[in-house]
This record gives C-alpha cells, structure tokens and sequence, in this order.
C-alpha cells in the first residue's frame, strides 16, 4: 500500500478503482437494486466505497485471506456482507445470484483453478450478468519481466508460482487474444482496456501506463466445463509460441531460483564452518572453567584443612601455656625497637 501513509493509500487507491470500473461499466449502469460481488475483496479497499450505494444495493465481498475478511465483517457490515471462500472454486450462493462480479488483481494471482473459478463465477451470476476482472498485461509486463510487451509470447503466462501469498503470491500474465479466446467461451466481452489509467476509456494515442487492465464480461447462456475453456484456440498460433515462451521464461527463474540456492548454499556452508569453529572455542573455554572451578574447591578443601588444624593447635593446652612467655617475646621485641 506504500510505506508513507498506508491508510492514504488504501483509501486513494480505493477510490480510483471505483471511479476505473464506473468508467467501463456499460452506460446506464446504475447500483440500486444490483447484487454485487467483490471477489477477492482483500480488505475492502474498493468495497468500502460504496457505502451509500449498500444501503439500496446488495454489496457483499469474499476472499480466502481470514484475517481480511474478518476485518471486514467488523468494520464494515453490515452495510457490507462478507465471507471467507477457499481456494476450490464454490461459492455459497444459489445459481444466477448475482449481477455483478468484481475481481480486482484477483484473476492476476489465480493459477490452477482458473477456469473452475470461471465457471463458478458463470454459475452464481444472473443472465446477462456482468463479471468485470483486473488482469495483468501490456501495461505491467516490461515493469514485471523486464521484457518488451509482445502478444505471440503471452497467452496465460503464469511467474513466481509458489510464491507465499505475504509475498505477493503467484503472478499470471494475459493476452488480450488469450482472454478472449478462453474466458469468450463463458462469456460475451463487452469491453477490454489493456491498461486503465486515467479513468476514461483508452484512446488510440494513449501509451499503456504500468497499471492493470480491464475486462468486461457478460455471461453467456452456455453450459461450460473446465475441459471447454481450457483446451487450445484452433488455428491459433500464438497457443503454441506462448506456450513455448512460458516454458523459456520458467526455465529462467528455476535458473534464478537454482542459483540463489547455491549462493544461500554457500552463505549457509560459511554460517555452518563459523558456527563450528565458535562451539568448539566454547567447548575450550568451558574445559577451562571446568578446571578453575575445580582448583578452587581444592583450594577451599586446604584452607578447610588449615583452619581445622590452627583451631586444633590455639585450643591445645602446650599453647596456653605458652602464651605468656610468647607475649614476653612479643614486648621484648617491640621494646628494642
Ligand atoms: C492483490 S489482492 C487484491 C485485493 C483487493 N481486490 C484490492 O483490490 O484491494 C488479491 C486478493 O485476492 C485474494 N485471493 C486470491 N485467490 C483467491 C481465491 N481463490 N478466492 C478468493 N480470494 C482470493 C487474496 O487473498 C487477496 O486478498
């Protein structure tokens, strides 16, 4: 959310996206009355704008972050209804639920189970419902992989699979040509901006700035299965060099990954070599406590023995009876001084 001011953050950015998926929603778009789902809400960063639209409409926002969700159900619902969801793709509400599905930088995480997701989302929107994702494209491809935006070597190119959620989690990469071969299957695209900022639909002299894009989706009366939507586009070559890029750019960062390894490898082999040298000075130097330790009972065991024999000899009678002349001794000595 930026370091300097987080909560600024949360809410500007908030705000825009709003003002972003208004821009492409279909004119005459109005939220009285519409069941709408943010998928993936996070922590409400979109969903906290439309406070006022919740009191006339049905906001509700899922995700599967437990924290962010439970978040939300105490900060903002009601007006707002929220739920955790899983990773499997279902959802709890009855078929044609909806009239609006919202996925913000969802759909960009989303690796395996895509068209599971694709499909549930099909199933719990009304007809003619509108699903409207955030994806990740021209605009942020050369930011993400340093590498030129080029639309034969992206379809649904998946980077940093594995990566921990707190890190970002996995990023998928889309097509524009992609997007509507496989999700045009499920649904009608009513729109698609490759990056969407300023908040205005995107004219032929605008650069892609390094932001999302948009798709908008309206569902189509079909009945779907993951097979359907995920087979290749015939007579579609960019499957295949996309398909054969995804394999390069893998093959690159199992490279990456396999050099960080031998380099922490070695960071960790040098941390093992000092942390051995270390024990074993400790190991010395507890022999050496060891021993003082134990001069130092033989030294309290003598001393034992030296006052056991000085009480002996001050309590025995030759002693006393010589006292007095030790004590003649004694004055005869500091008189000749
Ligand atoms: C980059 S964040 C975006 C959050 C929010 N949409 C926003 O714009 O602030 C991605 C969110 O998607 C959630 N997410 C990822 N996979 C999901 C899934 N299968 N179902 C629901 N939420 C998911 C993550 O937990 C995270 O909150």
């Amino acid at each position: 959310m930026g370091d300097e001011d987080p909560f600024g953050a949360y809410l500007r950015l908030g705000h825009e996206l709003r003002a972003h998926m208004e821009a492409i929603l279909p004119p005459g778009w109005s939220w009285p009355g519409q069941r709408v789902l943010d998928f993936g809400c996070g922590t409400g960063k979109v969903l906290c704008h439309f406070a006022d639209e919740a009191n006339e409409a049905e906001f509700w926002g899922c995700d599967i972050d437990r924290p962010s969700i439970e978040w939300v159900q105490r900060n903002m619902c009601p007006p707002f209804r929220a739920f955790e969801c899983r990773e499997g793709a279902s959802l709890p509400q009855p078929d044609g639920y909806f009239d609006l599905i919202f996925a913000w930088s969802v759909y960009t995480h989303i690796t395996d189970r895509w068209a599971e997701w694709l499909l549930e989302h099909h199933r719990v929107l009304a007809d003619d419902g509108l699903l409207l994702a955030s994806f990740i494209g021209e605009g942020m491809v050369e930011h993400l992989t340093s590498e030129e935006w080029c639309e034969d070597r992206i379809g649904m190119n998946i980077l940093n699979e594995g990566n921990p959620w707190d890190c970002g989690g996995p990023t998928v990469i889309h097509s524009p040509w992609w997007l509507r071969a496989h999700w045009g299957r499920a649904f009608e695209i009513l729109d698609l901006w490759p990056s969407v900022s300023p908040p205005r639909r995107p004219t032929a002299d605008d650069a892609p700035t390094p932001t999302h894009g948009m798709i908008l989706l309206r569902r189509k009366p079909v009945r779907l299965t993951v097979r359907d939507l995920t087979r290749l586009e015939p007579d579609e070559p960019r499957e295949i060099s996309s398909l054969q890029h995804s394999v390069r750019q893998l093959r690159h960062q199992a490279a990456e990954l396999r050099r960080q390894n031998a380099h922490l490898g070695g960071q960790l082999q040098a941390a093992h070599t000092d942390l051995t040298q270390r024990i074993g000075e400790i190991a010395e130097l507890t022999q050496q406590v060891r021993m003082a330790e134990q001069n130092l009972r033989t030294a309290e065991e003598d001393l034992g023995r030296y006052r056991a024999s000085l009480e002996a000899i001050q309590g025995s009678t030759s002693w006393r009876v010589t006292a007095p002349a030790r004590a003649a001794k004694q004055h005869v000595k500091r008189l000749r001084t």
